[in-house]
Protein backbone atom coordinates (compact mmCIF):
# COMPACT_ATOMS: atom_id res chain seq x y z
CA UNK A 1 0.00 0.00 0.00
CA UNK A 2 1.00 3.94 -1.20
CA UNK A 3 1.83 5.94 1.92
CA UNK A 4 -0.62 8.70 2.81
CA UNK A 5 -0.18 11.98 3.81
CA UNK A 6 -3.03 13.81 5.69
CA UNK A 7 -3.63 16.46 5.69
CA UNK A 8 -6.61 18.91 7.56
CA UNK A 9 -7.46 21.71 9.96
CA UNK A 10 -7.35 20.74 13.45
CA UNK A 11 -9.62 18.48 14.61
CA UNK A 12 -10.87 18.04 11.22
CA UNK A 13 -10.71 13.76 11.83
CA UNK A 14 -7.17 13.14 10.53
CA UNK A 15 -6.35 11.03 13.54
CA UNK A 16 -9.98 9.37 13.85
CA UNK A 17 -9.68 8.11 10.01
CA UNK A 18 -5.78 7.29 10.45
CA UNK A 19 -7.02 4.79 13.51
CA UNK A 20 -9.76 3.41 11.24
CA UNK A 21 -6.88 2.92 8.32
CA UNK A 22 -4.27 1.32 10.37
CA UNK A 23 -6.95 -1.28 11.68
CA UNK A 24 -7.99 -1.74 8.07
CA UNK A 25 -4.81 -1.91 5.69
CA UNK A 26 -2.55 -2.59 9.05
CA UNK A 27 -0.08 0.26 8.63
CA UNK A 28 1.57 2.26 10.74
CA UNK A 29 -0.07 5.44 12.09
CA UNK A 30 2.68 7.87 12.62
CA UNK A 31 1.08 10.94 14.63
CA UNK A 32 3.67 13.68 15.37
CA UNK A 33 0.97 15.00 17.70
CA UNK A 34 1.26 11.89 19.62
CA UNK A 35 5.12 11.97 19.41
CA UNK A 36 5.16 15.13 20.70
CA UNK A 37 2.56 14.25 23.42
CA UNK A 38 4.35 10.98 24.51
CA UNK A 39 7.98 13.20 24.73
CA UNK A 40 5.67 15.80 26.83
CA UNK A 41 4.81 12.88 29.29
CA UNK A 42 8.49 11.82 29.83
CA UNK A 43 8.28 15.74 31.98
CA UNK A 44 12.22 16.18 30.98
CA UNK A 45 13.28 19.66 29.95
CA UNK A 46 12.53 19.06 26.30
CA UNK A 47 9.36 17.45 27.19
CA UNK A 48 8.23 21.07 29.08
CA UNK A 49 9.41 23.12 25.99
CA UNK A 50 7.12 21.30 23.83
CA UNK A 51 4.56 21.26 25.93
CA UNK A 52 4.63 25.12 26.29
CA UNK A 53 4.54 25.38 22.48
CA UNK A 54 1.79 22.80 22.53
CA UNK A 55 -0.24 24.31 24.75
CA UNK A 56 -0.64 27.72 23.02
CA UNK A 57 -1.16 26.20 19.91
CA UNK A 58 2.20 26.97 18.35
CA UNK A 59 4.57 24.64 16.38
CA UNK A 60 7.31 22.67 17.71
CA UNK A 61 10.64 23.57 16.13
CA UNK A 62 11.10 21.31 12.84
CA UNK A 63 14.36 20.06 14.20
CA UNK A 64 12.45 18.28 16.68
CA UNK A 65 10.02 17.38 14.56
CA UNK A 66 12.21 15.92 11.66
CA UNK A 67 14.26 13.80 14.32
CA UNK A 68 11.50 12.22 15.13
CA UNK A 69 9.49 11.48 12.13
CA UNK A 70 12.78 10.38 11.15
CA UNK A 71 13.63 7.51 13.69
CA UNK A 72 9.70 6.15 13.21
CA UNK A 73 9.77 5.64 9.19
CA UNK A 74 12.85 4.28 9.27
CA UNK A 75 11.47 1.51 11.25
CA UNK A 76 11.26 -1.84 9.84
CA UNK A 77 7.66 -1.76 10.29
CA UNK A 78 7.28 1.19 7.75
CA UNK A 79 8.92 0.13 4.93
CA UNK A 80 6.04 -1.17 2.92
CA UNK A 81 4.37 1.86 3.21
CA UNK A 82 2.76 4.14 6.56
CA UNK A 83 -0.06 7.02 7.05
CA UNK A 84 1.57 10.60 8.18
CA UNK A 85 -1.08 12.11 10.42
CA UNK A 86 0.31 16.20 11.46
CA UNK A 87 3.39 15.84 9.53
CA UNK A 88 4.44 17.63 6.85
CA UNK A 89 2.96 20.89 8.45
CA UNK A 90 4.93 23.46 6.68
CA UNK A 91 6.80 24.03 3.27
CA UNK A 92 9.94 23.49 5.18
CA UNK A 93 8.89 20.08 6.61
CA UNK A 94 7.94 19.21 3.40
CA UNK A 95 11.45 19.73 1.45
CA UNK A 96 13.08 18.21 4.31
CA UNK A 97 10.77 14.79 3.99
CA UNK A 98 11.17 15.04 -0.18
CA UNK A 99 14.96 14.57 0.97
CA UNK A 100 14.93 11.95 3.53
CA UNK A 101 12.78 9.73 1.09
CA UNK A 102 15.15 10.83 -2.00
CA UNK A 103 17.96 9.02 0.14
CA UNK A 104 16.30 6.41 1.39
CA UNK A 105 14.68 5.70 -2.41
CA UNK A 106 10.82 5.70 -0.74
CA UNK A 107 7.95 7.05 -2.72
CA UNK A 108 5.90 9.69 -1.39
CA UNK A 109 2.76 8.12 -1.92
CA UNK A 110 -0.92 10.58 -1.76
CA UNK A 111 -1.84 13.32 -0.47
CA UNK A 112 -5.56 12.91 1.55
CA UNK A 113 -6.81 16.52 2.18
CA UNK A 114 -9.90 16.42 4.89
CA UNK A 115 -11.83 19.15 3.57
CA UNK A 116 -14.23 20.31 6.77
CA UNK A 117 -15.84 24.44 7.80
CA UNK A 118 -14.12 25.65 10.76
CA UNK A 119 -17.29 26.08 13.11
CA UNK A 120 -18.17 22.13 12.44
CA UNK A 121 -14.10 20.88 13.55
CA UNK A 122 -14.33 23.59 16.45
CA UNK A 123 -17.17 21.61 17.61
CA UNK A 124 -15.66 18.55 17.63
CA UNK A 125 -13.26 19.80 20.67
CA UNK A 126 -15.67 20.16 22.78
CA UNK A 127 -16.18 16.30 23.09
CA UNK A 128 -12.67 14.67 22.14
CA UNK A 129 -10.99 12.21 24.44
CA UNK A 130 -8.12 10.17 23.23
CA UNK A 131 -6.26 6.77 24.24
CA UNK A 132 -2.71 8.08 25.08
CA UNK A 133 -1.69 4.07 24.38
CA UNK A 134 -3.10 3.36 21.12
CA UNK A 135 -4.04 7.44 20.15
CA UNK A 136 -7.58 6.30 19.31
CA UNK A 137 -9.94 9.08 19.25
CA UNK A 138 -13.17 9.43 20.64
CA UNK A 139 -16.00 11.94 21.00
CA UNK A 140 -18.39 11.80 23.63
CA UNK A 141 -21.37 13.78 22.14
CA UNK A 142 -21.71 11.72 18.78
CA UNK A 143 -21.82 8.10 17.99
CA UNK A 144 -18.10 7.90 18.65
CA UNK A 145 -17.98 7.34 21.92
CA UNK A 146 -15.72 4.92 23.85
CA UNK A 147 -18.02 1.37 24.38
CA UNK A 148 -17.40 1.66 28.34
CA UNK A 149 -17.92 5.34 29.85
CA UNK A 150 -14.09 6.93 29.78
CA UNK A 151 -12.28 3.50 28.80
CA UNK A 152 -10.26 2.78 25.38
CA UNK A 153 -12.29 0.22 23.40
CA UNK A 154 -8.73 -1.42 22.62
CA UNK A 155 -6.32 -1.07 25.29
CA UNK A 156 -8.94 -0.70 28.48
CA UNK A 157 -7.26 2.18 29.49
CA UNK A 158 -8.74 5.67 30.99
CA UNK A 159 -8.80 8.46 27.95
CA UNK A 160 -7.40 11.59 28.36
CA UNK A 161 -8.40 15.31 27.35
CA UNK A 162 -5.51 17.48 25.72
CA UNK A 163 -4.27 20.49 26.56
CA UNK A 164 -4.82 22.44 23.89
CA UNK A 165 -8.33 21.68 23.29
CA UNK A 166 -10.35 24.69 24.10
CA UNK A 167 -11.57 27.54 22.34
CA UNK A 168 -8.88 30.04 22.23
CA UNK A 169 -5.72 27.63 21.69
CA UNK A 170 -8.44 26.07 18.76
CA UNK A 171 -8.70 29.70 17.07
CA UNK A 172 -4.29 30.00 17.29
CA UNK A 173 -4.14 26.20 15.78
CA UNK A 174 -5.97 27.17 12.88
CA UNK A 175 -4.57 29.93 12.24
CA UNK A 176 -1.46 28.41 12.43
CA UNK A 177 -3.03 25.94 9.79
CA UNK A 178 -4.01 28.16 7.35
CA UNK A 179 -0.62 30.22 6.99
CA UNK A 180 1.56 27.62 7.23
CA UNK A 181 -0.45 24.01 6.35
CA UNK A 182 -2.59 24.92 4.00
CA UNK A 183 0.01 25.74 1.15
CA UNK A 184 1.37 22.30 1.20
CA UNK A 185 -1.85 21.64 -0.78
CA UNK A 186 -0.72 23.63 -3.77
CA UNK A 187 2.97 22.15 -2.46
CA UNK A 188 1.62 18.74 -3.21
CA UNK A 189 -0.59 19.60 -6.29
CA UNK A 190 1.84 20.18 -8.06
CA UNK A 191 3.37 16.77 -7.81
CA UNK A 192 -0.15 15.63 -8.85
CA UNK A 193 -0.72 13.43 -5.92
CA UNK A 194 -3.52 15.10 -3.84
CA UNK A 195 -7.19 14.20 -3.58
CA UNK A 196 -9.75 15.73 -1.41
CA UNK A 197 -12.31 14.18 1.07
CA UNK A 198 -15.40 15.94 2.76
CA UNK A 199 -14.60 15.31 6.52
CA UNK A 200 -17.84 17.41 7.60
CA UNK A 201 -20.04 14.58 7.58
CA UNK A 202 -19.73 11.68 9.44
CA UNK A 203 -16.39 9.46 10.15
CA UNK A 204 -17.80 6.44 8.00
CA UNK A 205 -18.59 8.91 5.02
CA UNK A 206 -14.93 9.94 5.45
CA UNK A 207 -13.86 6.53 5.38
CA UNK A 208 -16.07 5.20 2.30
CA UNK A 209 -14.43 8.45 0.29
CA UNK A 210 -11.16 7.05 1.29
CA UNK A 211 -11.66 3.81 0.37
CA UNK A 212 -12.90 5.28 -2.76
CA UNK A 213 -9.13 6.91 -3.32
CA UNK A 214 -7.23 4.02 -2.56
CA UNK A 215 -8.84 1.66 -4.85
CA UNK A 216 -9.80 -0.80 -2.51
P1 LIG B 1 -1.97 17.27 16.40
O1 LIG B 1 -2.13 16.29 17.49
O2 LIG B 1 -1.61 16.77 15.06
O3 LIG B 1 -3.26 18.20 16.38
P2 LIG B 1 -4.07 18.90 15.18
O4 LIG B 1 -3.43 18.97 13.86
O5 LIG B 1 -4.48 20.18 15.78
O6 LIG B 1 -5.18 17.93 14.90
P3 LIG B 1 -6.06 17.21 15.95
O7 LIG B 1 -5.34 16.01 16.49
O8 LIG B 1 -6.59 18.21 16.94
O9 LIG B 1 -7.30 16.79 15.07
P4 LIG B 1 -7.52 15.58 14.10
O10 LIG B 1 -7.60 16.11 12.72
O11 LIG B 1 -6.57 14.46 14.37
O12 LIG B 1 -9.00 15.18 14.53
P5 LIG B 1 -9.53 13.93 15.39
O13 LIG B 1 -9.49 12.69 14.56
O14 LIG B 1 -8.90 13.92 16.72
O15 LIG B 1 -0.87 18.33 16.84
C1 LIG B 1 -0.93 18.95 18.10
C2 LIG B 1 0.16 19.98 18.23
O16 LIG B 1 1.44 19.34 18.15
C3 LIG B 1 0.19 21.06 17.14
O17 LIG B 1 -0.69 22.12 17.42
C4 LIG B 1 1.66 21.48 17.21
O18 LIG B 1 1.89 22.30 18.31
C5 LIG B 1 2.37 20.16 17.45
N1 LIG B 1 2.77 19.48 16.20
C6 LIG B 1 2.24 18.33 15.70
N2 LIG B 1 2.82 18.00 14.54
C7 LIG B 1 3.75 18.97 14.29
C8 LIG B 1 4.66 19.20 13.24
N3 LIG B 1 4.74 18.38 12.17
N4 LIG B 1 5.45 20.31 13.30
C9 LIG B 1 5.40 21.17 14.36
N5 LIG B 1 4.55 21.01 15.39
C10 LIG B 1 3.73 19.91 15.37
O19 LIG B 1 -11.07 14.34 15.50
C11 LIG B 1 -11.49 15.41 16.32
C12 LIG B 1 -12.79 15.05 17.04
O20 LIG B 1 -13.84 14.91 16.07
C13 LIG B 1 -12.75 13.70 17.78
O21 LIG B 1 -13.49 13.81 18.96
C14 LIG B 1 -13.41 12.71 16.82
O22 LIG B 1 -14.06 11.67 17.53
C15 LIG B 1 -14.39 13.59 16.05
N6 LIG B 1 -14.50 13.24 14.64
C16 LIG B 1 -13.48 12.94 13.80
N7 LIG B 1 -13.92 12.73 12.55
C17 LIG B 1 -15.25 12.94 12.59
C18 LIG B 1 -16.28 12.92 11.60
N8 LIG B 1 -16.00 12.66 10.30
N9 LIG B 1 -17.56 13.20 11.98
C19 LIG B 1 -17.82 13.51 13.26
N10 LIG B 1 -16.89 13.57 14.26
C20 LIG B 1 -15.62 13.28 13.91
MG1 LIG C 1 -4.99 14.16 15.77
Amino acid sequence: MKSIILIAAPAAGKGTEAVILKEQYNMPHISTGDLLRAAVAKGDERGNMINELITNGKFVSDDIVLELLKEKILEPACENGYILDGFPRNIAQAEAYDKILEEIKRDIGIVIVLDIDKEIAKSRISGRYSCPKCGKVYNINTNLKPINEGLCDICNIELTRRADDNPDTYEERYNTYLEKTEPLISYYDKKGIVYHVDSGISSEETHKQVVKILGE
